[in-house]
């Protein structure tokens, strides 16, 4: 079936509009989305990051031991409608058998490229090895990132924005609308069967955000490099070292605006990516040369999306960690977390909660020497549960 459609999505392109982007040998397709979005977003009394002064002096408001959380901070709510540009690529094999698509969403300080790494991909793509494996993939810029829109980095770059996104994109998958919603007037693509969310770190905690709002609308999930637990985390928003955006790299982030960050320097990408004896040194520098924004929106209003139970989620659910999680697990994931607590508190009707722990990889997971061995893993888990 994927082949057949692998052919007409080839003549299609052929064929439609000069301006329409020729596959390429991967069978991957650029697409720019227009994503309407109705979310409920909040007012948060946060200060405003204008400077890097401003950048450092929002981690102290945030996480000094006084400091209001997220709910006290909220003065107020909003129902936005308001329609998206997102940067997204497709990607499909050619001779599959599956009829399952893979929806993957980066976390904070990359886009989409976290996934399908330019340097050795046969090493570090997640999208190389899932067509590989036989899967569709689509990859996205999140709002606030890449090639996709940045609007208000306060009150609309929001993880309830970011839900939404996902939950669009799935239902614009599944309708086999993904082209018809982009600049490309193409009708080839099908109706994929099967959906799996997939995300990394921030994309995780957005996809746990759908699987608890819409839980019915895909078969399976991923949460890499991302798990809910109850030890309080001794890593703080510090080890980011945010600058503001337009001050770190005038020319790469002259469009992003008052609230965007970055992380600072190679060694702030490390803190947070990257464990030493586990990496090549030429990784590190290709992260940094994607290295990529998040706004005071996405950090602040994150853990709104979570804490309610995902009831109508009715399939499996992997979480994949590095062992050496400095962000999540405080550096060490083994036996870090409580699955049957966290399946009855959060997943009691998901079929399956599991956790893969990779052996020598830091939390940037697709960057480590053995990424291939937590692709492989994730693959089998699926394939064990029918996906
Ligand atoms: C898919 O088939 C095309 C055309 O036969 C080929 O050029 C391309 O390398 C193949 N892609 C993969 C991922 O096998
Ligand atoms: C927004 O909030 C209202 C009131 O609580 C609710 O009825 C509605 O479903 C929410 N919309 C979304 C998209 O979450
Ligand atoms: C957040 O703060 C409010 C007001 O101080 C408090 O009532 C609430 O219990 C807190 N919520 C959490 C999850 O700690
Ligand atoms: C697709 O066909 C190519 C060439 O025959 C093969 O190498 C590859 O493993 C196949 N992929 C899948 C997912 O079956
Ligand atoms: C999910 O489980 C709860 C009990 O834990 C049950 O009340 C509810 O009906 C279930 N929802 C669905 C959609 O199956
Ligand atoms: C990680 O935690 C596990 C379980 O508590 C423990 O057995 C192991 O020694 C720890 N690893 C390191 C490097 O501290
Ligand atoms: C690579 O990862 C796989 C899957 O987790 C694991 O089985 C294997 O032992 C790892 N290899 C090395 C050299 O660590």
């Amino acid at each position: 079936m994927a082949s057949l459609f692998v052919a007409a999505l080839a003549f299609t392109l052929a064929t439609t509009s000069t301006a329409a982007p020729a596959l390429t040998e991967r069978n991957c397709i650029n697409l720019q989305l227009s994503v309407p979005v109705t979310a409920n977003t909040t007012n948060l009394d946060v200060p405003r990051v204008d400077n890097n002064v401003d950048a450092v002096d929002l981690v102290w408001n945030i996480e000094r031991w006084t400091a209001p959380n997220t709910t006290a901070r909220i003065t107020g709510t909003n129902l936005i409608q308001q329609t998206f540009s997102i940067n997204a690529q497709l990607c499909v094999p050619n001779n599959s058998t599956k009829n399952v698509l893979q929806i993957a969403t980066h976390g904070f300080g990359f886009e989409k490229r976290y996934w399908d790494s330019e340097l050795h991909p046969e090493l570090y793509s997640y999208v190389e090895a899932s067509l590989a494996a036989g899967y569709s993939i689509l990859t996205y810029d999140r709002l606030g990132v890449g090639r996709s829109d940045k609007p208000d980095a306060y009150d609309i770059v929001q993880g309830s924005v970011q839900v939404e996104i996902i939950k669009e994109l799935t239902l614009m998958a599944r309708a086999g609308s993904l082209t018809t919603s982009s600049s490309i007037q193409n009708t080839a693509i099908p109706k994929f069967d099967k959906i799996v969310l997939v995300g990394h770190s921030l994309g995780s905690a957005l996809t746990l955000g759908v699987l608890t709002k819409y839980g019915n609308l895909v078969e399976g999930a991923v949460s890499t490099g991302f798990i809910i637990e109850g030890v309080t985390g001794l890593v703080s928003d510090d080890a980011f070292g945010l600058e503001y955006a337009a001050s770190n790299d005038p020319q790469r982030f002259s469009d992003r605006g008052s609230g965007y960050m970055v992380q600072a320097t190679q060694s702030n990408a490390q803190q947070i990516f990257f464990k030493k004896g586990h990496f090549e040194q030429e990784m590190l520098e290709y992260a940094v040369s994607i290295k990529e924004t998040g706004t005071v929106g996405d950090f602040v209003s994150l853990g709104l999306v979570l804490g309610q139970p995902a009831l109508e989620f009715t399939g499996p659910l992997l979480f994949a960690l590095g062992e050496y999680d400095y962000a999540i697990c405080n550096g060490n994931c083994t036996g870090f977390y409580d699955l049957p607590a966290l399946k009855s508190s959060l997943f009691p009707n998901a079929t399956d909660l599991t956790a893969h722990v990779q052996p020598g990889s830091g939390h940037a997971l697709t960057m480590h020497t053995n990424a291939t061995g937590q692709f492989q893993a994730i693959f089998k888990y699926l394939e064990s549960n029918g996906l």
